[in-house]
């Protein structure tokens, strides 16, 4: 477990650069414009998904070249969602540039999403399931690891269950969310929600 942590940082290290870079290529305002038909979903509060019933992802603050590789896996369909899918499959690569570039530059707010689970039982165990090396300690963790602090506790714990079950799949977090009981992952879930400092729903003032 320890290589495992210390390959992931060195990974994030690396790529930490690679992803500023990506981000600088995308343009902005582009990307705000391209993002129009995103906000209905993604630019309110609290908006959910039915069937099953979790909150709509918040994107603002995240990495740009993680939105890109979410992206592109939904076009593909290597990550199923039906409206994503179809959201995504007319985007261009100078589109998910623009939109990653868009998404990334938001400062993160100050504000705490209210959660059910039991955040100190969280905190442990991401440090024991060594979740920190990679997503960093409150969850602001560098690209190309996704960010997941501040993110809905229901959104968090509907995809470490895909990842469980193999819904999702990526070889890392299948493997180490298949170690984790329900409780686990709900107070996961609850410890990167929890924190005041990170992701926020894609708002212009
Ligand atoms: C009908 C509502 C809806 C619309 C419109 C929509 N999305 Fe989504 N989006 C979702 C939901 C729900 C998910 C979570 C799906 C899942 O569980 O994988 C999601 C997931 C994502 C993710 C992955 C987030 C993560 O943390 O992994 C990205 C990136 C994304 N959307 C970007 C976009 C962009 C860009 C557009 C516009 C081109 C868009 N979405 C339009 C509902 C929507
Ligand atoms: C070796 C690095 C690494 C470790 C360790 C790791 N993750 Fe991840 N995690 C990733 C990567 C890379 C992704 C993106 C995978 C993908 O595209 O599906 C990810 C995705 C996620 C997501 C989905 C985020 C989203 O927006 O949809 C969650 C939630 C998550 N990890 C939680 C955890 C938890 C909890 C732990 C500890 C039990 C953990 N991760 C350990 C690298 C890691």
């Amino acid at each position: 477990m320890k290589n495992k942590i210390v390959w992931g940082l060195a990974v994030a290290g690396l790529a930490g650069m690679v992803g500023g870079a990506t981000a600088a290529e995308g343009d902005r305002l582009s990307g705000k414009a391209k993002f129009y038909t995103c906000a209905g979903c993604h630019g309110i509060e609290g908006y959910s998904n039915t069937y099953p019933t979790y909150h709509v992802p918040k994107l603002a603050g995240q990495h740009a070249d993680y939105v890109v590789s979410s992206l592109k896996a939904y076009a593909t369909g290597a990550r199923v969602h039906g409206s994503m899918e179809g959201n995504a499959v007319t985007l261009s690569d100078k589109d998910l540039q623009d939109i990653g570039a868009y998404v990334a530059g938001f400062r993160a707010l100050n504000v705490r999403n209210a959660v059910t689970g039991n955040v100190a039982n969280g905190k442990k165990k991401a440090e024991t399931s060594g979740c920190s090396g990679c997503h960093g300690e409150d969850g602001n963790g560098a690209s190309p690891n996704p960010r997941l602090a501040g993110q809905y506790e229901n959104y968090l714990m509907k995809v470490l269950e895909d990842y469980k079950t193999g819904a999702r799949k990526n070889a890392i977090m299948n493997g180490l969310a298949g170690m984790l009981s329900k409780e686990d992952i709900h107070d996961l879930a609850a410890y990167y929600a929890s924190q005041a400092r990170g992701l926020s729903i894609v708002q212009d003032d």
